[in-house]
């Protein structure tokens, strides 16, 4: 084992050392390490890991099930809870069928290279999330990254003659940067060159769409256009684990080729009463996320009218890019100290030169801590200027 102390110390020097935080409490009022406030860095956008329906049914499915599912899904580990949990979720997502697996990553990773290997290309959008490129570096096919968002560079690129499948890989909401990707174009142009649409919707789930079904019903997108969509439960649905929907023939074939399902412990039991119970309230409470809305339209007045250009997008993910990783932790640092739990995002997550705190909003967030969180950072910007500005 070569532990580098030099390339670690080049790191911190950076300012793009990782470090594990210690959270003590959470999840909305937080206490992480030295700071406490209210944290803006969680996906728990509709605020169910702490609701009482999906506690409840957590706490129903351990008294029924015990702690664990004991072994993969493919041998004894799937319950009577996993089956209604696809059944719930086929439904609300207008597919065929469902695997579920650990995590999100997990589905990506597993899923990519069921479905491409050598002699196939893999397209992926420059800022796609870490577990699409690993499925696709694992797939052992040609991976190539696309600019982001540029549709034109992508169906360019589809168009050229060669072999083999043609899989194209994009979140539906970056998880850096907030935007939607252009779905119905991506859809159009692998239909016109034969190509296959993966989308990893795992930030669009429960808050996108008219049922919360995500951006695939957010955009009137169907099995058709995107034949393969993954997501995860460890955001707006509060909970964790994640899954693959399409046809019952793909799901077939997964159950078959994705070793990230095959040979890993099914999701606890108690985790998938807690999602079925989530999608409950997704369906039951839309309050919830027209809560949401109005919270991230008074972020981006509010940060409007004190001079703060945001780039853009309208969803719970608003990245304030700050250029230098330095900066970032510097900023992010201060407003800790103040009681606004902000992240400070660097490379290698996001481009050279882009490090940006990552603030999320959720339901449950109130007006006046959205004003003390934006009000802070306009003085601590004002006292911190970009250089290159
Ligand atoms: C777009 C995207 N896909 C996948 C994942 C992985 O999710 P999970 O935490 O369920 O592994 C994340 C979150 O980190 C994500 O942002």
């Amino acid at each position: 084992m070569r532990l580098e102390a030099a390339r670690m110390q080049a790191r911190a020097s950076e300012g793009v050392r990782r470090r594990q935080l210690r959270v003590d409490d959470g999840p909305l009022h937080c206490r992480m390490g030295e700071y406490e406030g209210i944290s803006f860095c969680g996906n728990d956008y509709l605020n169910l890991s702490t609701h009482p329906a999906v506690r409840e049914a957590m706490k129903k499915a351990i008294d029924r099930y015990g702690s664990g599912s004991c072994a993969s899904q493919l041998v004894c580990g799937h319950l009577p809870v996993h089956r209604d949990l696809e059944e719930r979720l086929a439904q609300w997502l207008g597919r065929e069928s469902v695997l579920l697996f650990g995590s999100a990553y997990q589905a990506n990773l597993g899923v990519v290279p069921a479905l491409a290997g050598r002699g196939d290309q893999v397209h992926c959008d420059r800022l796609c999330h870490a577990s699409l490129i690993d499925g696709a570096r694992l797939s052992g096919a040609r991976l190539r990254r696309y600019r982001h968002a540029d549709t034109d560079q992508l169906e360019q690129r589809l168009a050229a003659p060669g072999e083999g499948l043609k899989l194209v890989l994009t979140d539906s909401v970056f998880s850096m940067d907030g935007d939607l990707a252009p779905l119905p174009e991506l859809a159009a142009a692998c239909s016109r060159q034969g190509a296959v649409l993966m989308v990893d919707d795992a930030h669009g789930i429960g808050v996108l769409g008219r049922n919360g079904a995500g951006a695939l019903e957010a955009t009137g997108l169907d099995t058709c256009d995107v034949p393969v969509l993954t997501g995860g439960f460890g955001k707006a649905l509060g909970c964790s684990g994640g899954f693959v929907a399409g046809t019952a023939e793909l799901i077939d074939h997964l159950v078959q080729h994705a070793r990230s399902a095959i040979y890993s412990t099914a999701p606890a039991p108690a985790i998938a009463a807690g999602v079925t119970a989530a999608i409950g309230v997704v369906l039951d409470e839309p309050w919830r996320r027209a809560r949401l809305r109005e919270n991230i339209g008074y972020f981006r007045r509010r940060a409007a009218g004190l001079g703060l250009e945001l780039p853009g997008p309208e969803g719970p993910i608003q990245p304030v890019i700050l250029g230098a990783a330095g900066r970032a932790l510097r900023v992010a640092r201060r407003l800790c100290e103040q009681g606004h739990l902000v992240m400070a995002i660097r490379p290698p997550t996001v481009p050279a030169g882009t490090a940006r705190l990552r603030i999320t909003l959720t339901a449950q967030h109130e007006t006046a801590q959205i004003d003390a969180l934006l009000v802070a950072l306009a003085g601590i910007l004002a006292r911190d200027p970009d250089p290159g500005a």
